[in-house]
Formats: C-alpha cells, structure tokens, sequence
C-alpha cells in the first residue's frame, strides 16, 4: 500500500482526546465510514490479498467490525459471523471474557455459524492491547476453525496487539499505525 493511501486514510479518521477515559485517545472511524473514498479504499486495501481466495467465513468483532466485515463479506463472496457482547445472540453461544484499554467485557458467536476446517478472516478496526481480538481468535481456535489472517484498518503498535496475535500463529494485516 503507498503512503498516499495510508495519509488519505490517516486523515479521514478523527481523533477524539480523552474518550472515553482521560489518556486515551480515541481513534474514531465514523468520519472514514462517511467519506465514500476512503471507505471504499480501506475495504479495498484489507481484501486485495484474498481477492481469488476461497474464504468460507468473515468473523467480525462487536460493533466495528461488523461495519467493515460485512462489506470485506461482500467483496470475497463469504459468509459473516458476528462476534457479540455478551447476552445479544439468540442461539447456543460459546463465550470468553477478555480484558480492554479501558475496561474487562465478554464476548460470544453462535456454536454453529463455524464448521471445523473452515477458512476464517477475523476483522475490526483496531487493534490495541489485542485483547478483543485474542478472544475472539480463541473462540474460532474452539470451533475448529482455520484462521486465514486477522484484518485491522488502525494498529497501536505500542500497546503490543500485534505481537500478542502473532504469538498465537495469527497471520495479521494492519493498514496505518497510530502512537
Ligand atoms: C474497540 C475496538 C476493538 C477493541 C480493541 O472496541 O473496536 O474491538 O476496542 O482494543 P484491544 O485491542 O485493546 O482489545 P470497543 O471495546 O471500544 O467496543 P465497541 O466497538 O463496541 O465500541
Ligand atoms: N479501542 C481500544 N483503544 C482504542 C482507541 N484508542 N481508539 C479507538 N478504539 C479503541
């Protein structure tokens, strides 16, 4: 990817000081959703990789990933799993807590949306301590599935996702870092 598209990318995102603790700043993706150019070129960026590959399965992280997964879905002819908060899938779930930036959560998937073997993308916006998504890689590893890569428009690199995902053998694509 050029440094052009990750500067167009860089400043459709807004960035929201102390939200919503004091120290964190929040990278808010809502203003690249609403820019149809540079939502377009990060959906673009995050499948070109996979563009002919077989992908059974987009696996999209509660609230954002949903946003950006079921558009990356689209374009590779896969099907979406989303991965909830805990309490909003109607079905049999497994669950996994998991520790955040700003806070301890628990999330689940429907036991039946993955069948073992099946090719799996994981996707969100961002990746900060790596603790959303190391659950989440946890309940696919659970339902068998074989983890193509996990997808992030944002990296923090200093908060350590990245390394904490790659240790678990995860394949992972980020698009721009921020400090
Ligand atoms: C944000 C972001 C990731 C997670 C990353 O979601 O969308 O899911 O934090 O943080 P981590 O790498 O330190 O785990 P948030 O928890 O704010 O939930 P939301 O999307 O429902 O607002
Ligand atoms: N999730 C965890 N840290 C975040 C941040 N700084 N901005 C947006 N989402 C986040």
């Amino acid at each position: 990817m050029t440094t052009t598209v990750q500067s167009e990318l860089i400043a459709a995102i807004r960035n929201i000081p102390d939200y919503p603790k004091p120290g964190v700043m929040f990278r808010d993706i809502t203003t690249l959703l609403g820019n149809p150019r540079a939502f377009r070129r990060a959906i673009d960026e995050l499948v070109h990789p996979y563009a002919g590959t077989k992908i059974d399965k987009i696996a999209g992280i509660e609230a954002r990933g949903f946003i950006l997964g079921g558009a990356i879905a689209h374009q590779l002819s896969s099907g979406f799993v989303p991965i909830r908060k805990k309490g909003k899938l109607p079905h049999d779930t497994v669950r996994i807590a998991y520790s955040l930036e700003y806070g301890v959560d628990e999330m689940e998937m429907h036991k039946d949306a993955i069948s073992p073997g099946e090719k799996v993308i994981l996707v969100d916006d961002l990746i900060a301590t790596g603790g959303t998504a190391e659950a989440a890689v946890k309940l696919l590893k659970q339902m068998g599935a074989d983890i193509v890569a996990a997808c992030f428009v944002i990296d923090l690199p200093e908060l350590g996702g990245r390394k904490r995902l790659e240790a678990l053998g995860v394949n992972v694509r980020t698009l721009i870092e921020f400090e």
